[in-house]
């Protein structure tokens, strides 16, 4: 879980998104979605939002509450080592949604702590699909109660984001596992740092070693700009690249320790963001893990439907939508 709990605790991001259109919160078509399937829930219903990272949908959901004045109760799982509180507590509008949402960090679909048939509506938006299917639907339809609903917007292995993803792990991968980019980059920062300590610029033009690195590196660049052509290939490229072409930059302050420790941490959040991205691509939804679902939904007598969501014309995701009888 460290791919996430790193993810959760560093960024200002109340969801996954920390660019584009959703950066931040989900709006639109989205915020819509989630905002349906608040407003008709009875006073004193209970959700789950399940896999809720900073609670994106939590919030969602605290604020259509409160827009209606009903009182509603929502617990907030991850397994990550998430803190939304700390992070929204002084933000006027998000830190007055506090006190209905209750956040469990380190806490799984597969064993949620609520009573048997204790929860109206389960909610999830890119997370359930992390979990096992098998397990989660179980435990959620343990603690549904009769007429209670599952809501879940899944990542769908055809959508923009998910073939976004694809692409940012082959150039991610191939950076970190298949070419010497970041030891390349580390043996040159080193050389420099020694060289221009010793006599400055003048002596940097002249070390050898340090010219002979350089145009290493440069080879290397060479590379990858030949492998990856396309725009999105080169949108990756470009967000790991340029930060440790920055780094290779002299000034006046260069001091080498800092500048290594820099480098180690662009390898360390890019290879926590490979290991994010490539979850992600395995847990997608395809035809075949829809069926699997379908078929553990009518093993415990719920009833599921599935279509496709649809942002900006674009498809977005899957929206999965599960009921359980009135028994
Ligand atoms: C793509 S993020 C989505 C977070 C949030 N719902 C959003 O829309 O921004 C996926 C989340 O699922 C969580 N997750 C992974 N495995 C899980 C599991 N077995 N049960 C519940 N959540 C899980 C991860 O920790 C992560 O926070």
């Amino acid at each position: 879980m460290e791919h996430w709990t790193s993810y959760w605790q560093h960024t200002e991001s109340l969801n996954s998104f920390e660019h584009g259109n959703q950066a931040c919160q989900y709006s639109g078509e989205i915020r819509r979605y989630w905002e349906a399937q608040i407003w008709p829930l009875a006073d004193n219903s209970t959700i789950v939002d399940i896999g809720t990272g900073n609670g994106a949908i939590a919030f969602i959901a605290a604020a259509a509450a409160a827009a209606r004045q009903a009182n509603i109760k929502i617990f907030a799982i991850d397994p990550a080592e998430i803190a939304p509180r700390a992070r929204v507590e002084k933000n006027l509008e998000l830190g007055s949604l506090l006190s209905s949402i209750r956040f469990f960090p380190k806490t799984y679909a597969e064993s949620l702590p609520f009573n048997n048939r204790s929860i109206d509506l389960v909610t999830s938006q890119f997370a359930l699909e992390y979990s096992r299917l098998g397990e989660s639907i179980a435990e959620c339809s343990r603690v549904l109660k009769p007429s209670g609903k599952i809501r879940c917007i899944t990542h769908s292995l055809e959508s923009e984001i998910v073939q976004n993803s694809i692409v940012g792990q082959r150039v991610l991968s191939h950076l970190i596992d298949e070419i010497p980019f970041f030891s390349t980059a580390e043996y040159l920062l080193e050389l420099i740092g020694s060289a221009y300590a010793v006599g400055g610029v003048q002596r940097l033009k002249h070390d050898n070693a340090a010219n002979r690195a350089r145009r290493d590196f440069n080879n290397l660049m060479k590379d990858l700009d030949a492998k990856f052509q396309t725009d999105s290939e080169r949108d990756w490229l470009e967000s790991i690249v340029l930060n440790v072409l920055q780094l290779l930059k002299l000034s006046e302050s260069f001091t080498l320790s800092e500048k290594l420790d820099s480098l180690s941490k662009i390898k360390q959040a890019n290879v926590l963001c490979l290991s994010r991205l490539s979850e992600q691509v395995s847990v997608a939804m395809s035809e075949s893990r829809l069926s699997e679902l379908f078929s553990i939904c009518s093993a415990h007598s719920l009833e599921m439907c599935e279509f496709p969501f649809f942002v900006d014309g674009m498809l977005f995701g899957h929206v999965i939508e599960i009921e359980k009888d009135n028994r």
